[in-house]
């Protein structure tokens, strides 16, 4: 990741709230209560309703930002393992505290002794622009992800390429298909948020082998 990147992330975590800075910040608080609301929503029913204190999920959240998500899976009974590389975002998700066990890392990076029940990684990777990097990144996540488990992450489903503005490129779940199912997960879903335009949605994957 270039050193510009880790910058504007860290800036953005600086300069914006708890919500804004990970959710979306053309939206006022109340926009982005129920933009976190509505894709927590479309979220746990991917998961699964089971929360069983003895046996909890194993979940990761990749690229966490200020641990919204990771937070809320921890008050589903989950035991949360969550990482982002910037350093303020993960300084603030921690000093918020809420269960998960918080790190600093890029997907590329993170190495864990248990494969995962679920990887999450919302709003991620339409954000790494470099396909090396997107690629690793990706590669990195399926390798975590235990068998019959899954990895949930977000991205539109365009039919081809689709920048937006100087951070986002949007990518066909073809792509993502290409990369994954040589490395036995199979796509097993796509739901979109199903907020206001947001063409965004969450694309399930399934280690089948
Ligand atoms: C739009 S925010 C989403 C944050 C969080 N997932 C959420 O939904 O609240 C994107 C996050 O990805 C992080 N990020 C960007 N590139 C990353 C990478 N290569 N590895 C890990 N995190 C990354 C940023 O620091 C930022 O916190």
């Amino acid at each position: 990741m270039s050193e510009a990147t880790r910058v504007h992330w860290d800036t953005r975590h600086r300069v914006h709230d708890d919500l804004a800075s990970g959710g979306h910040t053309g939206l006022d608080r109340a926009g982005n209560e129920i933009f976190y609301a509505v894709r927590l929503g479309a979220l746990l029913p991917l998961i699964g309703d089971v929360s069983d204190g003895a046996a909890p999920l194993f979940v990761l959240d990749a690229g966490c930002g200020k641990g919204h998500f990771a937070r809320a899976l921890a008050r589903c009974g989950h035991r949360v393992d969550a990482f982002d590389v910037s350093e303020e975002a993960v300084a603030h998700a921690r000093a918020r505290g809420g269960g998960p066990r918080w790190a600093v890392a890029s997907l590329d990076e993170w190495r864990s002794p248990w494969p995962y029940d679920v990887v999450l990684c919302v709003d991620v990777l339409f954000h790494l622009l470099d396909d090396a990097e997107w690629a690793a990144g990706l590669r990195n996540l399926a390798s975590l992800v235990r068998l019959t488990g899954r990895l949930i992450l977000t991205d539109e489903d365009p039919g081809t390429r689709r920048p937006r503005g100087e951070h986002i490129l949007h990518r066909p779940a073809a792509e993502y298909t290409g990369l994954l199912a040589p490395l036995g997960l199979r796509h097993t879903l796509f739901t979109p948020y199903g907020f206001r335009e947001n063409e965004v949605g969450f694309h399930v994957f399934t280690r089948t082998r």
